[in-house]
């Protein structure tokens, strides 16, 4: 049976990262032999161009009839004014998928730590999973927006926290049985009610996982203190936004890192974490290698196609084992020379 992914190239590098993104998805279907149709849809800045609108129906359609979605990146200043913006879609799409965890991996590999700006000693060993809230807090909340005030309404259910910490405990029980739910208890009345909750279900369900709490300054710092005492990093919506961000930034380039957004069942969402990187857009300098990781997440979650997306990795590590590679990690390849390079170590 062919399954259906849907790709949305987006805005800025977008289109530059989701190419080289496709074209190690061919290589691996040749590959490995399964069977997947591909259908490119218009989506973000592009879509506001083409239909008027960010996330247009046919777009949104197809992505809640398909396997999976893979998105390079929207936004740009040429729609910073637009009266629905790009990054409006991408919450509408999150929403509409009711893809509540995403789940944003940083990891160091061997001979990589001389790609990060902490010394050796610090960024050996790097292995976080951040799992952030995604359909709630204050992304999703009533907002306001007048000319001398203004409102962004912050609010969280317990069912909301529960089931993506359930998502954290499950994935530490696959890794190093550590979680730590970063919040902000000692001021937000939406953290207190965020620490009692993940704590209930820890007590109730998964006291063989190491818990502990963070707030979400104190994290920030230890973040880059000591990243390599990290395992599972669970939080609500902007901090994890932030976070994710700031650990990127670990492994050497946002550039490197990828994501995906689940739900129930096993359809997801599939988006490198970076932005439209409008300062090198049409440059062939984007580092493909955040889209690519992406794949290998889509096939793992939404295709169990385990083996591919070990190939996808395994050809990802060997590169930039080589030295090469992207600006951003001190490389002088362009995107399709990195990529035409991870395309040629997949196995034969
Ligand atoms: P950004 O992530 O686009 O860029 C931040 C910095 O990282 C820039 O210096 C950029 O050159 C660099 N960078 C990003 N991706 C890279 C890559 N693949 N290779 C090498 N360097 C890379 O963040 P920004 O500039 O704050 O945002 C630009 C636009 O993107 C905004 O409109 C924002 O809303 C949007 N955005 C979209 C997404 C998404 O689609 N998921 C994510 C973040 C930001
Ligand atoms: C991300 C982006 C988005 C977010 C924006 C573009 C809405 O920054 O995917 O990290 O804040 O979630
Ligand atoms: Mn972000």
């Amino acid at each position: 049976m062919s399954s259906k992914l849907v790709f949305l190239p987006g805005d800025g590098v977008g289109p530059e990262v989701a190419d080289a993104a496709r074209r190690v998805l061919d290589a691996v279907v040749n590959k490995f032999g399964f069977d997947v149709s591909i259908e490119t849809f218009s989506f973000g800045g592009a879509a506001i161009d083409s239909h008027g609108i960010p996330f247009p129906d046919e777009t949104k359609g197809a992505c809640l009839s398909a396997d999976a979605i893979f998105l390079g990146a929207v936004g740009g200043p040429k729609w910073d004014n637009a009266s629905v913006r790009p990054e409006v879609g991408l919450l509408e799409m999150r929403k509409a998928l009711d893809v509540y965890a995403n789940l944003r991996p940083i990891t160091i590999f061997d001979g990589m730590t001389s790609l990060s700006p902490l010394k050796p000693e610090l960024a050996e060993g790097v292995d976080i999973l951040i799992v952030r809230e995604l359909t709630g807090g204050l992304y999703f909340g009533d907002r306001l927006e007048g000319n001398d005030t203004a409102l962004d309404k912050c609010e969280y259910s317990r069912a909301e926290v529960e089931r993506v910490a359930r998502i954290a405990f499950e994935s530490a029980r696959q890794r190093k049985g550590k979680v730590t739910s970063v919040d902000k208890a000692n001021v937000l009345a939406t953290s207190r009610l965020w620490r009692n909750a993940v704590n209930e279900l820890h007590q109730n369900e998964y006291k063989d996982v190491h818990l502990e709490h963070m707030l979400v300054d104190a994290m920030a710092m230890k973040l880059i203190q000591c990243p390599s005492a990290y395992d599972v990093v669970l939080t609500e919506n902007l901090f994890g936004d932030i976070l994710s961000d700031e650990a990127s930034v670990l492994s050497g380039s946002i550039g490197l890192a990828p994501s995906a957004s689940l739900g129930e069942g096993t359809r997801g969402l599939y988006e490198p974490i970076h932005g439209s990187a409008p300062d090198i857009a049409g440059q062939g300098k984007a580092n493909p290698v955040g889209a690519i990781l992406s794949i290998a997440m889509l096939l793992r979650h939404s295709l169990a196609q385990s083996e591919a997306a070990q190939a996808i990795e395994q050809a990802v590590q060997q590169s930039i084992k080589s030295g090469h590679g992207t600006a951003d990690i001190k490389g002088s390849d362009s995107t399709r020379q990195f990529t035409d390079r991870i395309v040629g170590l997949l196995p034969g």
